[in-house]
């Protein structure tokens, strides 16, 4: 019996993305790394590290520490800066025939919006995700904390560029839901939740941090119940679709993300282990989609039963 293969795409506003696993900002490098190890073009999507208008060399020593289900990390947005980003890893991003969400992160609004009039229309730039939401930075982490800020930024790249805007949301709030509404209000196409969790290691033996940084950010299966949680309170406060990330790393878990209300899903610390994990969960998602009785993926975004 030959069946017909259910249909995989998915669409984010005005972004249209082949099917709804992707690769998250700062776990799969430039892809360039990666191209030995996974079939890029099946990828729904690849988000490269966050990029910044100038260069950082990020933080100091360590940057990152192995815990118990996930990892800690306190890379500090080391990048090239923008134009390194453009000469050397656009094209090759855009080489992919997958789209490439290009993240970037400003110290203030002017800074977010000059980066995004610079790569608006520029060959390989499918969509721009905002990095609003890094632990590791000072100054840029206050966008993503404040609704209202959020909106001004997120409103901003709006008005400055036409290509599609994902809203990257820090869980490291009281009410997330809030954040999400101004990012909603702003303009975002979708909004990606989460980044990672403030944390912090010891070495109580030294009495040191583990982190050259002292604190870092949290991912991993240990974040994946907060994620889940995030997710579901943004999928109940706005109409925008949602990107789900944290601790994604098998088809379980993916679909766990939809039936909470995300219509796309990110791969993040998972690509360190085990680097084909979202090609494994593209293999898997027809089968888990039909178990469901559903024709598509938004058949299943939101579907989730509440107890009566
Ligand atoms: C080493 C490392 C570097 C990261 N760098 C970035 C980054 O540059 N920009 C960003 O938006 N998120 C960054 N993240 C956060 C991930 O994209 C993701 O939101 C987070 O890790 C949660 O997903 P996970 O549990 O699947 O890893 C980074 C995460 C890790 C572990």
């Amino acid at each position: 019996m030959t069946h017909t293969p259910l249909p995989l795409d998915v669409t984010l506003g005005r972004l249209d993305l082949p099917n709804p696993v992707l690769v998250a900002s700062g776990t799969f490098g430039y892809a360039r790394e990666m191209a030995g190890l996974v079939d890029l073009s099946r990828l729904g999507g690849v988000i490269p590290k966050t990029i910044t208008r100038v260069a950082r060399p990020g933080n100091r020593p360590w940057r990152t520490v192995e815990t118990a289900a996930g990892m800690l990390n306190s890379i500090g947005l080391d990048n090239d800066g923008l134009e390194a980003f453009i000469e050397h890893h656009l094209p090759y991003l855009g080489s992919l025939g997958v789209p490439a969400i290009v993240s970037i992160a400003g110290r203030t609004i002017e800074e977010f919006v000059e980066m995004a009039a610079r790569l608006d229309g520029l060959s390989g730039v499918a969509a721009i995700e905002l990095n609003i939401s890094c632990p590791n930075v000072s100054g840029g982490v206050d966008f993503g904390t404040d609704p209202a800020s959020c909106e001004r930024v997120v409103g901003g790249v709006r008005r400055a560029c036409g290509v599609p805007i994902l809203a990257k949301l820090t869980p490291n709030v009281t009410d997330i839901a809030a954040v999400a509404r101004g990012a909603e209000a702003g303009g975002a196409d979708a909004i990606s939740a989460i980044n990672t969790c403030l944390g912090m290691g010891i070495d109580w033996r030294r009495r040191r941090p583990l982190l050259g940084n002292v604190l870092g950010g949290l991912s991993g299966p240990a974040i994946k119940p907060i994620a889940l949680r995030c997710v579901y309170q943004i999928a109940k406060a706005v109409k925008t679709p949602i990107v789900g990330i944290g601790g994604i790393a098998s088809i379980d878990d993916t679909m766990e993300f939809l039936v909470a209300g995300a219509s796309a899903v990110q791969v993040g610390t998972a690509n360190f282990y085990r680097p084909t994990a979202a090609i494994e969960i593209l293999d898997a998602l027809p089968a888990a989609l039909a178990s469901l009785g559903t024709k598509c993926v938004a058949d299943v975004v939101g579907t989730l039963e509440l107890p009566q």
